[in-house]
């Protein structure tokens, strides 16, 4: 008996034991949501260690244009060349190290200038002029501006900012191939809308990853699918996820399950009737309609605080028509948002007090399951007395 026997609340002092039947995987204990080291060393693990989604190709559609990713406490110029390739740099001067660009979206002329002292350096990154540093010993090649790793996947921008960079494409999988036929690259941002979440960012993400709360929070959206359909993946290095069925006539998620837009273009008959939820790691959420796209970015800002962008993505020949109308997808995931992010913060208040012990999680919720385990795994040596 004693092997089906686990102790649960053992370390909250003044407690008694309680003993439990060992009965399936375990929910993360509290200090991963609420311990600023354990959150300092998932940044470095998860942000400066993988490929991080910052944002959408069309926001840099020509050389020169530019925006600022603020990427786990770190400020990275993300531009395109005049080659057309993507390219990221820290936002800091080689001179004295001021932050180069104050403002977060803009259009450099052809040149990155510090405000400071007018160093000049091109869209490559080169340093190109230097004032009052004429002389011998000041060579302009010795001090570009430092590079971070950039890349693009189907109109997807990530950035890399740690030591051991590994291609892209590995870090994504099979994904490339399994979302092929959604075209994301062809599509173009309608709308974003950003938030704020008073909740550690693997809240989030476990949420994302279960549909056993949707009957309950998201009346809209228990009423165009069903919550215990569809398949999921077996978990992969990258990723987590799996799709969902729509319920009776609803053909996507949307206020009244209506589809007001053609399909997309690449998609077969069995994909039409789905939509694909994906977490990808470390803070990309892909959420694939038949005739639209849905992306979440997480930026975790403090242990109890993650910022949430959510952009909407649509054909551009239905955007280019007259009656194109999006509202009816934005406004459905708008409230389906508000909702999760409210109950995640029910969570964080919940999962930070000492009467928190880690519960069961059920068969339905093998992906946060799998997700746990990743966490465990990834901070394993991080935490004291953790086995
Ligand atoms: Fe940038 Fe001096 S700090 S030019
Ligand atoms: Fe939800």
């Amino acid at each position: 008996m004693a092997g089906n026997v686990i102790r649960v609340a053992q370390e909250l002092p003044g407690w008694v034991v309680t003993e439990v039947r060992k009965c399936c995987r375990r929910r993360l204990e509290g200090r991963y949501f609420t311990d600023p080291e354990i959150f300092r060393a998932e940044m470095e693990r998860f942000y400066f260690g993988m490929w991080v989604c910052v944002g959408r190709s069309e926001q840099i559609a020509t050389a020169g244009k530019y925006f600022v990713a603020e990427v786990a406490g770190e400020s990275v110029i993300v531009t395109r060349e005049e080659g057309g390739g993507v390219r990221g740099f820290y936002n800091v001067c080689r001179h004295r190290g001021t932050q180069l660009c104050a403002e977060p979206t803009g259009e450099f002329a052809g040149r990155i200038q510090c405000p400071y002292h007018a160093w000049t350096y091109g869209l490559d990154g080169r340093l190109l002029a230097a004032p009052h540093m004429e002389g011998e010993a000041f060579r302009k090649e010795d001090y570009p501006l430092h590079a971070v790793g950039a890349e693009e996947w189907e109109g997807l921008i990530f950035v890399y900012l740690g030591k051991e960079k590994t291609a892209l494409r590995e870090q994504l999988g099979d994904l490339p191939e399994k979302f092929a036929g959604w075209g994301m690259g062809d599509l173009r941002r309608y709308k974003i809308e950003k938030y704020e979440v008073k909740a550690n960012w693997k809240l989030i993400v476990q949420n994302y990853n279960e549909c056993l709360h949707c009957p309950v929070l998201h009346p809209a959206l228990n009423k165009v699918t069903n919550y215990l359909s569809g398949d999921n993946d077996p978990a992969h290095e990258g990723y987590i996820g799996g799709s969902m069925l729509f319920r009776g006539e609803a053909e996507t998620m949307s206020v009244d399950g209506v589809r007001r837009r053609a399909y997309l273009p690449g998609l077969n008959a069995e994909q039409r009737k789905l939509v694909l939820y994906y977490a990808v790691y470390p803070n990309l959420f892909l959420s694939l309609h038949p005739d639209y796209v849905m992306v979440h970015r997480l930026w975790p800002r403090a242990v109890d605080r993650t910022e949430v962008e959510t952009e909407w993505l649509f054909h551009p020949a239905e955007m280019a028509k007259e009656d194109f109308y999006g509202d009816d997808a934005v406004e459905f995931w708008d409230i389906t948002n508000k909702e999760d992010w409210w109950i995640t913060e029910q969570s964080q208040k919940g999962v930070s007090s000492r009467g928190y012990i880690p519960g069961p999680y059920s068969k339905s919720e093998k992906l946060p399951a799998e997700f746990d385990k990743k966490i465990r795994g990834e901070n394993k040596g991080v935490l004291r007395g953790e086995p």
